[in-house]
């Protein structure tokens, strides 16, 4: 029987990343497609995963061997401070659904994409896999962290019941074409491209909020969507792996707003309002179970990274996820 890889959130900015290495690296190569493949992006539109029916109707339809399942409310601190019950229940909706729909239709293998606000929120750091149950998370966002964290232990109960082939993939912060430039709810790099963006636009001063001082692992979409593929392919066990660059390449915020006023060629006023919070300064996360596994792989440079997404961007303004705002 052919391969069928069903992405659900086949449309946001890992799923999109996912179809762009399948289609761009060179068929039959270790990241490219493989004869025989087929490749789905499901989008809401085609089911919404929260509802049962509709998920069984999509497996109906597309019948998958294998699943990367991005799909999930996802949201800024404001969002997941707000909403923690919708949070809680839709995700834990989607993610049940998913997983039990691939058990009963025999669905040879799942990834389930989990992140790191999974970790406790008192941890010694640097993260790494098996820190994710030992504490509480952090309390902004412990709807969206508790769903998650319960497709951990959903796989594990899957594998020991059913002997299921269920995994999770655990990335850092990531950015890239397609990302969510709506600056009510954009993670740092998007909502600093937008906002530069604008000021360059409106000849208005780009303020960055914050000192610039803390540090951040970013891993580019389309490095994930590689890593991705590799845990698909040669990746057997029921344990999660943190997809990242490594504990050396974190980035400080300063960095990403000088990268993003070169990017942009922006050459106005710039400056970092200090009266406003920083956040953690670190959160470090290990990907050495990773390096360990996959044996030679090369990060795109962060500046080269970033330029891509600016350039992507900048292309496509008119119909990026934008937000109410188009100034
Ligand atoms: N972005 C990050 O920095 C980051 C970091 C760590 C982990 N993650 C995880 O990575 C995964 C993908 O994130 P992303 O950044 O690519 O998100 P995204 O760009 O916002 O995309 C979310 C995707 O989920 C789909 N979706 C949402 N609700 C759905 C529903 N009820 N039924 C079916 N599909 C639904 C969306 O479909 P439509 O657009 O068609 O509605 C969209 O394709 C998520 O599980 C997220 O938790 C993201």
């Amino acid at each position: 029987m052919p391969d069928v890889i069903l992405v659900t959130g086949g449309t946001g900015l890992i799923g999109q990343a996912i179809k762009h290495v399948i289609e761009t690296e060179p068929a039959g190569s270790r990241f490219g497609k493989k004869e025989g493949e087929t490749w789905v992006f499901a989008s809401s539109s085609e089911g919404d995963l929260r509802d049962p029916e509709q998920t069984k109707k999509l497996f109906e339809k597309y019948k998958p061997t294998h699943v990367i399942h991005l799909a999930a409310l996802v949201g800024g601190l404001f969002k997941n401070m707000k909403y923690k019950l919708t949070f809680l229940r839709d995700n834990t909706l989607i993610n049940d659904n998913v997983l039990h729909t691939a058990y009963l239709t025999h669905t040879k293998k799942v990834i389930s994409c989990l992140s790191t606000c999974v970790f406790p929120d008192k941890v010694a750091y640097p993260l790494d896999e098996n820190k994710i149950h030992l504490g509480l998370p952090h309390e902004s966002n412990f709807g969206y962290a508790h769903a998650k964290r319960m497709v951990d232990v959903a796989n594990h109960a899957y594998k020991e019941e059913f002997g299921c082939n269920f995994t999770s993939a655990i990335p850092t912060n990531v950015f890239g074409p397609h990302d969510n430039f709506d600056l009510e709810d954009a993670h740092v790099i998007p909502a600093l491209i937008h906002k530069c963006f604008l000021s360059q636009k409106n000849a208005t001063p780009f303020v960055v909020a914050g000192t610039g001082k803390p540090l951040r692992q970013f891993i580019y979409s389309r490095d994930l969507a590689k890593l991705f593929i590799w845990q698909l392919r040669e990746y057997d066990d029921v344990e999660p792996v943190i997809l990242s660059v490594g504990e050396d390449e974190e980035v400080s915020i300063k960095q990403v707003a000088d990268a993003i006023v070169k990017a942009l060629k922006f050459n106005g006023e710039y400056t970092f309002d200090t009266s406003k919070a920083d956040g953690q300064f670190r959160k470090p996360a290990s990907n050495k179970k990773l390096l360990d596994l996959i044996g030679e792989f090369e990060f795109t440079p962060f500046e080269q990274a970033l330029d891509e997404t600016v350039q992507w961007f900048l292309k496509n303004y008119d119909t990026a996820r934008t937000g109410k705002i188009k100034q």
